[in-house]
């Protein structure tokens, strides 16, 4: 098992969950038992970070380009999801995990939207870890939906444009109840960020790794938080002023 430093870890990390497709290829399967083996994944790596003391974990799990998949396989995303819900839901309750969402969930498939409803209503006061689901969600899609709404809000006199900054900003997106991810992780040697989080993760870590999603076991996980330990994060400083030399 890789080594890690428990008192230095992560707050947040972000992972782009890529690869069912090929994964289910590579085993002469069809694509839905690939997300079948990737929603088993997600069992594993909730697990891992709830174990480890992870206070955030942010799950890309559907974007709003991947409506514009074939039917069936849209069909079969939404049902993973509701049977997740179903089945993870009394866990999450058990390990005091808080369900939260990003993006669109208005477009999704009425028995999906309640039953994410009903869980993120079920988990509302815990405290020991938030699992946040990006779903039907795009970061251009949420900042131009923040700038849209911080216009309406300024036509209406509840904002002072001369008073909006970053903070102000951050609080009209999905995010503004959770701190930036401090580590993105992308499986299946993909070296992109595919609309995800655009804003949030100004000064977040990459790491991407060629194990296919639903092969992402904790050990994988801990290797990516071992990367993130061996960085030094200077936000825009010198490695002098971070280290407190001056
Ligand atoms: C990307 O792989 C993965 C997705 C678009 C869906 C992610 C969904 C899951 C992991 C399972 C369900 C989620 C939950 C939270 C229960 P891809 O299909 O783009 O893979 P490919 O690039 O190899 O074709």
């Amino acid at each position: 098992m890789q080594k890690i430093d428990p008192h230095h870890l992560p707050g947040h990390i972000a992972i782009i969950m890529d690869g069912n497709g090929r994964w289910a290829k590579q085993h002469a399967m069809g694509r839905i038992r690939g997300h079948q083996k990737g929603a088993q994944a997600v069992r594993t790596a909730v697990t891992a970070c709830r174990e480890l003391g992870i206070a955030c974990l942010t799950l890309f799990a559907f974007s709003s380009e991947n409506w514009g998949r074939p039917g069936d396989e849209v069909n079969a995303l939404m049902a993973l999801l509701a049977d997740y819900l179903d089945k993870e839901a009394p866990k999450l309750q058990k390990r005091e995990i808080r369900l939260s969402t990003i993006g669109d969930i208005d477009r999704l498939y009425a028995p999906v939207r309640k039953k994410l409803l009903d869980v993120k209503k079920l988990t509302q006061s815990n405290d020991k870890m938030i699992l946040n689901l990006a779903l039907s969600y795009g970061s251009r899609d949420e900042i131009l939906a923040a700038v849209k709404k911080m216009l309406a809000d300024s036509r209406e006199g509840k904002l002072n444009p001369d008073a909006v900054d970053q903070d102000v900003f951050g609080r009209y997106l999905y995010t503004r109840d959770l701190p930036d991810p401090d580590l993105l992780i992308r499986t299946s040697g993909e070296y992109r960020i595919s609309n995800f989080l655009l804003w949030q993760m100004a000064y977040t870590e990459l790491y991407f790794t060629d194990v296919l999603w639903p092969d992402f076991k904790k050990d994988d996980l801990l290797k990516a938080i071992a990367a993130y330990q061996g960085r030094e994060r200077r936000f825009g400083l010198t490695s002098d002023q971070i280290s407190g030399r001056k």
